[in-house]
């Protein structure tokens, strides 16, 4: 069945089309179908478990395009509160090495699979970035507004990376919040984790999930009070 044909299928059980994928040459079917809006990109966009992730992630192009896109975020007083460390190839297992010698400080009793695990968790995925804040007491903006640039970063990847026919996972984990394992990355002491982007292809098309409904979530401030 041509690609486009499975999406088909599945989206019948609320499953959504990989709407980047349409416009961005990784239909495996070298069909091109219609690219979507930017209001149906954006309504579309769902995270895809690092597992079920497969290759190839994006190549030495499209990395600086995300990375581009990344840093474009709001950010007040242009402070770049923001750095990102790019994990790809045999990093992703040197940095697997840290975290798992961290749980096995941890969790002296981990057993071999437990350690397998730790290790390979930063290699589910072909592409990871960590989206690091590095909010400081500033003069005049708040340390709050910095980690929401940190954070508008990490989105801005995350729908990047879909609008390029990637599915896209910000995860932390608790190596995200693990001092050791942050300075064996090569974190300062002030900096933090907001996220481990990973990236690469879905398996299969991601399914609908559940939102909140707008009733629950808006309001409108009234004139009459
Ligand atoms: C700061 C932050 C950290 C997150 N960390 C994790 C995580 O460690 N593990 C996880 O399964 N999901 C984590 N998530 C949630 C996923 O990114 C994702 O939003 C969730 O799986 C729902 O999928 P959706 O993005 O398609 O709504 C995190 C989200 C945010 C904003």
């Amino acid at each position: 069945m041509p690609f486009s044909g499975q999406i088909a299928a599945i989206s019948s059980h609320r499953s959504l089309s990989p709407a980047g994928l349409a416009c961005y040459g990784a239909n495996p079917a070298g069909e091109r179908p219609q690219c979507p809006t930017p209001s149906k990109l954006l309504n579309s966009r769902r995270s895809v478990k690092p597992i079920e992730m497969t290759g190839p992630g994006p190549d030495a192009r499209e990395l600086e395009k995300l990375l581009t896109i990344a840093s474009r975020v709001p950010d007040h007083g242009k402070l770049a509160p923001w750095r990102f460390i790019v994990f790809e190839g045999e990093a992703r297992d040197a940095a697997g090495e840290v975290i798992a010698k961290q749980f096995a400080v941890e969790h002296p009793e981990a057993t071999a699979e437990q350690m397998a695990f730790e290790r390979n968790r930063l290699a589910r995925a072909p592409l990871v970035i960590a989206v690091v804040s590095r909010a400081a007491p500033h003069v005049k903006i708040p340390e709050w507004e910095q980690q929401l640039s940190a954070g508008a970063a990490a989105m801005a990847l995350v729908v990047g990376a879909h609008a390029m026919g990637f599915a896209a996972s910000w995860i932390t984990e608790w190596y995200a919040y693990d001092r050791a394992v942050l300075d064996g990355l090569g974190l300062d002491a002030h900096e933090r984790i907001a996220g481990f982007v990973h990236i690469g292809r879905p398996r299969k098309p991601p399914e609908e999930r559940d939102r909140p409904k707008l009733s629950d979530i808006v309001s409108r401030f009234s004139a009459s009070r």
